[in-house]
């Protein structure tokens, strides 16, 4: 029998078969060596899908961590079986720095396998990298954005991740709503990130009322059928309503009589090819906002003006990574946007400012119509003609620091030497005094 005495040690694995390398278990037990065993016969001990583990650790209590991991990577567990994740070498390398990090981890420990013919391929990738397909993580979004494909949808622990760095009085009372297809239904794991983490945070966040739409779109993100819906949480009290002819956008006339009259605060990550015309409902309705966009929105000319104006900054977080509609990881370079105040922004120590003199030679440049240019993030604190950054210096929080933009209407586009460089914008030191 296994040990369940007390002192018996506990542990928490990730397990792979060699023919599902898409898919790997996590899972806890008081034994390993007997669990792997279990496994491989479970397979009929065919020699050609053989389980492995990838990972394992002793910890303290395996229940509450196995826990965790639930509901930290719902998103990432199949439908048929609680036990099973998606695989692929970035979310295994989130699995494993989770479990490393928590209070209750104690030691990673090692099994060694005595067959030599039990080895596990371990796949790097379960769909091509970007460098394979000649893409970066930023054109993914701006990609999306030309051909309509909105179907990314955002994780929970980047939800976390965010929500977490705001003080909880900005929710005391507030009625939140997430308008861009953020579905709830029993299972969690057709839930959005965003509803799921208002529903499971409602009285610890002390919210008044959460209200979330879906969207009767094309593609189901969150298999809930050809309808759009109103989901509405108050304290306990949960109800679904399918008003006739509502389609969940964002725009029909029930979801903005729901943002003028109702809505404090916006939380969603909305679909790409409508991101002009949402911040511009959104931001319009004035109301508060935590979204997520495009990481290039500071540098493109439709969205200039809010950064100008001072109507949304950058929030505290990048997001690297979205999931598709068959759950698979995407990297894709977002970034979240609000009008939330960001309190002593952590990005402020990238910005390098100092007098243009001190910054290194590789980093300025003046272009074909002797602009300055300046790169990674090194900013001059003694010019005072317009001079242009990346959106990354915006990001960083440069005009919190004395900085403007020149112009509302345009982004930048140098040439040196005729040879066009990449987008920037223009700023330039604010008067003194
Ligand atoms: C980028 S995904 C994000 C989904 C979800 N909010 C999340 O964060 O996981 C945007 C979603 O908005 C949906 N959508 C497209 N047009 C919409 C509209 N006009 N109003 C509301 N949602 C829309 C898309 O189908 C897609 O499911």
């Amino acid at each position: 029998m296994t040990p369940t005495s007390e002192k018996a040690k506990q542990y928490i694995y990730v397990v792979q078969a060699s023919l599902e390398p898409g898919k790997c278990k996590i899972g806890k037990t008081n034994d390993l060596e007997r669990r792997l065993k279990e496994y491989n016969s479970m397979t009929g001990k065919s020699k050609d899908n053989v389980y492995q583990y990838l990972f394992s650790a002793e910890v303290k209590n395996m229940t509450k961590l196995e826990n965790e991991i639930k509901v930290m990577f719902l998103h990432l567990r199949e439908e048929a079986s609680k036990e099973i994740y998606f695989y692929n070498s970035a979310l295994f390398k989130g699995y494993v720095e989770f479990i490393n990090a928590h209070k209750l981890f104690v030691k990673e420990t090692f099994i060694k396998v005595e067959e030599k013919k039990q080895v596990v391929k371990i796949v790097s990738r379960t769909t091509p990298s970007l460098e394979d397909r000649g893409l970066s993580p930023k054109d993914v979004l701006q990609k999306a954005q030309k051909v309509n494909n909105d179907e990314f949808y955002t994780r929970y622990e980047d939800v976390e991740k965010e929500f977490s760095m705001y003080p909880k009085k900005i929710w005391k009372n507030k009625t939140v709503f997430c308008n861009c297809d953020d579905a709830v239904d029993d299972d969690e794991r057709n839930t959005s990130a965003f509803s799921l983490y208002f529903i499971q945070n409602f009285h610890e966040l002390g919210l008044k009322k959460l209200i979330c739409t879906h969207y009767d779109g094309v593609v189901d993100l969150f298999n809930q059928g050809a309808k759009g819906y109103i989901f509405t949480k108050v304290g306990y009290k949960e109800i679904k309503d399918f008003p006739k002819g509502y389609n969940g956008s964002f725009d029909h006339p029930l979801s903005l009589k729901i943002l003028e009259e109702e809505a404090d605060v916006v939380c969603t990550n909305p679909p790409f090819s409508r991101a002009i015309d949402y911040w511009e409902t959104v931001i319009k309705s004035g109301k508060k906002f935590l979204i997520v966009s495009n990481i290039a929105n500071p540098i493109t000319k439709a969205y200039i003006p809010y950064f100008k104006e001072n109507r949304v900054w950058a929030g505290y977080h990048r997001i690297d990574y979205f999931l598709n509609p068959k759950k698979e990881l995407v990297e894709a370079s977002g970034h979240w946007y609000t009008n939330f105040p960001i309190k002593n922004r952590p990005k402020y120590k990238h910005l390098k400012i100092m007098p243009l003199k001190e910054i290194p030679e590789k980093y300025k440049r003046y272009d074909d119509s002797k602009t300055l240019l300046v790169d990674h993030c090194y900013i001059p604190s003694d010019y005072k003609k317009p001079f242009a950054v990346s959106a990354r210096s915006i990001l960083n929080g440069l005009l919190e620091k004395g900085y403007k933009i020149v112009d509302k209407n345009a982004d930048y586009i140098a040439f040196v030497n005729g040879k066009q460089c990449f987008r920037r914008i223009l700023v330039q030191k604010e008067q003194e005094g």
